[in-house]
């Protein structure tokens, strides 16, 4: 089975409307003639600025999270519909920022995950370990409670139209990179809980992007790995010079 490999960038909270035009132009002019499947996660107020840049390229535009309600008095919050309506294909769910600093559990994650499916997007879920975690022997536990109740009701269906990030807590903006081979062996892990879940067409099938710590010295090497088919990017994403290396790897 060849699964196309898929690069994303999250911008997280970083640039104003002028930086970020200035990126995303950089990376439709720079990623025109590369071979995999690519997405830019902006800021939500930066959606409006990025969504006619990236329009009809090669670049999908996802968000970075979204409310688990579809309209109303949510302040603060922003639905599935507003994120339609600005051309978002894509949602990142679950990422461990969200998970850690602002306390969101599986079963929040789960809900917004399904909202975000019946309105039609692809959905990025970030799964993955704390340190405190892996050193307890627990990474692979953590992970599979993650994927099991974070796709909780979903039908094999849609399937096709989830994206799994795992991303150790540990990597993530510290330097640390997993090494190939432990991401590997998640990831191989990962595509078993899919395989319990729906079958092996199913977990052959889906893409398992590695996330932390990601650069242009490294990729190469994570995406040789079987089980590896693509990278959620933070702080590599953030300059062209950095993320298109990442995504032309090899
Ligand atoms: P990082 O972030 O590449 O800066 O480690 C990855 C992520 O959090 O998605």
């Amino acid at each position: 089975m060849t699964r196309p490999y898929y690069i994303a960038g999250n911008w997280k909270m970083h640039k104003t409307r002028a930086e970020a035009a200035e990126l995303a132009v950089a990376l439709v002019d720079q990623l025109k003639d590369g071979k995999h499947k690519y997405l830019v996660a902006p800021g939500f107020t930066l959606l409006e600025t990025v969504a006619p840049i990236v329009k009809g390229t090669n670049i999908r535009l996802g968000a970075q999270n979204c409310a688990a309600e579809e309209q109303g008095a949510h302040t603060g919050e922003v639905s599935v519909l507003q994120l339609k309506d600005l051309g978002v294909q894509t949602v990142i769910l679950g990422h461990s920022e969200r998970r850690h600093i602002y306390k969101e559990d599986d079963a929040l994650i789960n809900k917004k995950l399904k909202l975000a499916l019946a309105h039609g997007f692809e959905v990025i879920l970030c799964i993955g370990e704390l340190l405190e975690e892996r050193e307890a022997g627990k990474a692979e536990a953590v992970c599979e409670t993650q994927t099991v109740k974070g796709l909780e009701g979903v039908a094999v269906a849609d399937l096709g139209r989830i994206v799994i990030a795992y991303e150790p807590v540990w990597a993530i903006g510290t330097g640390k990179t997993a090494t190939p081979e432990d991401a590997d062996a998640i990831h191989a892990f990962v595509r078993g809980v899919i395989a319990k879940l729906y079958g092996q067409a199913a977990a052959e099938a889906i893409i398992i992007q590695y996330g932390g710590s990601v650069k242009p010295e490294n990729a190469a090497q994570l995406m040789a790995k079987e089980n590896i088919d693509g990278a959620l990017v933070g702080g590599a994403a953030l300059k062209a010079g950095a993320f298109v290396p990442i995504a032309k790897f090899g």
